[in-house]
C-alpha cells in the first residue's frame, strides 16, 4: 500500500470524492470542496493501492498546540475489513504526534466506535447528531 499526502490537485480531487462519496452523498450532501479543509493547519492522507487512486482517506488537525482532531476516516465499501482504515489512522497519528500531539480527539460516528476502541481509543461522552440522523461520541486517546 501506497501511504502518503494528496498532491496534485486530481489527487485532491479525488481525496474529497472518496470522502464525499463515504460520508456525505448518502445524506444528500453537497460536495466538499477546499474551502472545508482546515488550510495550512490540515494533515490529508490517502492510501492507495494504485497510486493516486485512494481507497481510504482521512485528515487531521491540530486544536490547540498538544492536542489534535483525526476526521472523515473513509473507506471504499468493497476495501472494508482489510486494514486500510487502520493503515489512514496509524498513519495520521505518526505526523501528529511527530508534531506534539499529547492528547488525540475524535467525533466518531456512532457505527465505528469499535474500530476507534480497537485502536486505543476510548469513549468520552457524547458528542452532535449529524444531520439530524448520525449520532457521534467524543473519544480520546492520550500519548
Ligand atoms: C469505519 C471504517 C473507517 C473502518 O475501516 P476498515 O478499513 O473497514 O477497518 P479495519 O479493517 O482497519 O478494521 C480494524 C478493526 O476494526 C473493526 N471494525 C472496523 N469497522 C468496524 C465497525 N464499523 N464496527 C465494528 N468493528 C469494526 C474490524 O473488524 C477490525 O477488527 P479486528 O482487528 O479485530 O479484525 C470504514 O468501515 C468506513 O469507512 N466506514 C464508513 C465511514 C465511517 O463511518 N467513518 C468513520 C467516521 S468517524
Amino acid at each position: 500500500m501506497i501511504v502518503r499526502p494528496p498532491q496534485t490537485p486530481e489527487e485532491f480531487e479525488r481525496y474529497r470524492d472518496l470522502r464525499w462519496k463515504i460520508l456525505r452523498a448518502p445524506h444528500n450532501q453537497p460536495r466538499i470542496t477546499e474551502e472545508d479543509d482546515a488550510g495550512n493547519n490540515d494533515f490529508p492522507i490517502m492510501v492507495c493501492k494504485v497510486d493516486g487512486i485512494p481507497i481510504g482517506v482521512g485528515r487531521a488537525h491540530f486544536i490547540t498546540e498538544d492536542e489534535a482532531q483525526i476526521r472523515s476516516i473513509s473507506v471504499e465499501p468493497e476495501c472494508e475489513g482489510k486494514g486500510i482504515g487502520t493503515i489512514v489512522l496509524k498513519e495520521l497519528e505518526k505526523i501528529v504526534t511527530a508534531k506534539g500531539a499529547k492528547r488525540i480527539i475524535i467525533h466518531a460516528r456512532n457505527n465505528a466506535i469499535e474500530f476507534y476502541e480497537k485502536n486505543g481509543y476510548h469513549s468520552v461522552e457524547e458528542s452532535y447528531t449529524l444531520f439530524e440522523v448520525i449520532p457521534h461520541t467524543l473519544m480520546e486517546k492520550k500519548i
